[in-house]
C-alpha cells in the first residue's frame, strides 16, 4: 500500500506550479515590434544614383525607385523626392493624382513640392534634384 499524500505536500506542489506560471504569464507579455519595408523599382538604382525612363513617368503620377520616387506633376516638369515617407519611415507606395502616398498610414504628398497634404505626415519629402537627359531622368 503506498504512503498517504498528506494535505501540505498536496498545498506545497500547487504553489510552486502557481508561481510557475505567473512567471510563465509575466515572460510572455513582450513589447511592440516595428518592422521596416523597403521598395524595389524596376528601373536602375545603383549606388544612390537613379535613372528612370521618362515613358515610366506618367503626367500627375509617378515612379518609385528604391528610395528615390519620380513625379511628373505638368508635362514636360519632372521632380524628385526622398521615397521614405516622413511620418515614420515607410516607403511610400504610390503616385497618382499629384499626390505621393505612403499606405502605411495614409499620408499624401504634393507630387510638385513634396509637402505633406493630409494624414499623419507634418514633414516634407525631401527633394532630390532630376536631370532629364534624352529619354531618362537621372536622379543623383
Ligand atoms: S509611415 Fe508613412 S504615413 Fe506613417
Amino acid at each position: 500500500m503506498p504512503a498517504p499524500i498528506d494535505r501540505r505536500t498536496i498545498l506545497n506542489a500547487a504553489g510552486v506550479a502557481g508561481i510557475a506560471s505567473v512567471a510563465g504569464l509575466s515572460a510572455c507579455s513582450s513589447g511592440s515590434s516595428s518592422s521596416s519595408t523597403g521598395a524595389a523599382g524596376n528601373a536602375t538604382a545603383a549606388g544612390g544614383a537613379v535613372s528612370v525612363a521618362k515613358a515610366d513617368v506618367p503626367v500627375g503620377g509617378g515612379k518609385i525607385v528604391g528610395k528615390v520616387v519620380v513625379t511628373q506633376p505638368v508635362a514636360g516638369t519632372f521632380k524628385a523626392f526622398s521615397s521614405t515617407c516622413t511620418h515614420e519611415g515607410c516607403a511610400v507606395s504610390s503616385v497618382a493624382d499629384n499626390k505621393i502616398k505612403c499606405a502605411c498610414h495614409n499620408s499624401y504628398f504634393d507630387a510638385s513640392t513634396g509637402a505633406p497634404v493630409s494624414g499623419p505626415a507634418k514633414t516634407a519629402l525631401p527633394a532630390k534634384t532630376a536631370t532629364v537627359s534624352g529619354d531618362t531622368i537621372s536622379v543623383a
